[in-house]
């Protein structure tokens, strides 16, 4: 396995060029986008794409997100493209936006973990597009982790899970944004979202001129299909508890379960924002992802913030509570998701 730090503004050509030679050759390359860090294999060979679901220990129901680095690249790998498609693509990419749509005979059932759709993203990232590009082919990439952990969005969490796993990592250094792709499925009669991401509802409803829905994560698992949604995600060691309410109710809350758990010998960690750092001095450990005010933010801290709890010796992990508008949605569901009541695998 190789290391190599790559320059995000201008990625070095020959990187790219061996980077590219292995996803030709059905290798792994783990490679940043803006959202999270990917691991990448050839989207067209089943065999590479069997390599990724070993690698993740990843479900083989769990399909994977295609990478393509020119918009007019979609109608390679997808049918019956509605024109809503066409708009969002023109608006939102390069960005943090994957479409589900039919898919052509050319993608493998490997990749789209047996199903007729396919999910599509080009990615805001110059290493990305110039791999995708150099390799003449798609790129299927989940995020760079161990499935069920955070989304690895630097070089320490992508070795901690996946070290020895891959051929090469490329390395350019945190992520941008730090949350996955909003995925949008305009297969069905009205879009939906199966899951919230760094591109906001809003601006959807806003190009589309409809409201969209969200799907729930507490869906009965026959209606999911997603398959991602039904598997326990993003999850730290400790059991991690949401606490909701109004700001003070939250705060008055936490303190109140702090001392419940610490009477039964638990280890208490508060995961806040900047703002109420200073509001749980019983904890054990506090630590902040960002001011309330700057969702971009904690978007960018959330899975950081979330593997630094692993370095504690903690049980318990008691989390603020954060609005559900804009990036809030996405944040939220990551949160929900790796609270010990979401649905486990
Ligand atoms: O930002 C991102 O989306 C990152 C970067 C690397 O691009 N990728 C990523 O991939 O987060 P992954 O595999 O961790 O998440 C893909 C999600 C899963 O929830 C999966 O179930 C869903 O997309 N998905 C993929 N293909 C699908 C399909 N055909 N139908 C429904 N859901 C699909
Ligand atoms: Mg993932």
């Amino acid at each position: 396995m190789q290391i190599l730090k790559i320059n995000s503004k201008k990625p070095q050509k020959n990187i790219i060029q061996k980077a590219a030679k292995i996803i030709r050759q059905g290798g792994l390359v783990v490679f940043p986008t803006e959202t999270v860090y990917g691991l990448g294999a050839n989207a067209l060979d089943p065999q590479a794409v069997k390599k990724i679901f070993q690698a993740k220990n990843r479900p083989t129901d769990n399909p994977l997100i295609v990478h393509i680095a020119v918009n007019s690249d979609l109608k390679k790998i997808a049918k019956n493209i509605p024109a809503q498609a066409k708009l969002l693509a023109s608006r939102f990419w390069p960005g943090p936006l994957t479409l589900i749509l039919k898919k052509k005979k050319i993608m493998p059932y490997e990749t789209t973990a047996g199903a007729d759709t396919v999910a599509v993203r080009f990615p805001d990232h110059n290493v990305a597009r110039a791999l995708i590009k150099a390799a003449k082919t798609p790129i299927a990439a989940p995020s760079a982790n161990l499935a069920g952990r955070p989304s690895a969005t630097c070089l320490a969490h992508i070795l901690l899970d996946l070290k020895d796993k891959v051929d090469l990592i490329l390395d350019s250094g945190p992520s941008k944004i730090g949350l996955e792709s909003t995925v949008l499925d305009l297969t069905s009669r009205q879009p939906i979202i199966w899951r919230p991401g760094g591109l906001s509802k809003e601006k959807i409803e806003k190009v589309l001129g409809q409201s969209i829905l969200v799907a729930s994560q507490h869906q009965p698992i026959a209606e999911v299909k997603s398959p991602g949604l039904k598997y326990r995600h993003y999850a730290p060691k400790a059991k991690l508890f949401v606490i909701d309410g109004d700001l003070d109710a939250i705060t008055a809350k936490i303190k109140k379960l702090i001392g419940k758990y610490k009477k039964q010998g638990k280890k208490v960690g508060v995961m806040t924002a900047l703002e109420s750092k200073n509001d749980y001095p019983q904890a054990d450990i506090v630590l902040s992802v960002g001011s309330r005010h700057q969702l971009k933010t904690i978007a960018k801290n959330l899975f950081k913030i979330l593997r630094q709890f692993d370095q504690q010796p903690i049980d318990i992990i008691l989390a603020e509570n954060f609005t559900e508008t804009g990036l809030g949605l996405a944040i939220m569901n990551r949160l929900k998701c790796a609270a010990v009541d979401a649905k486990t695998d």
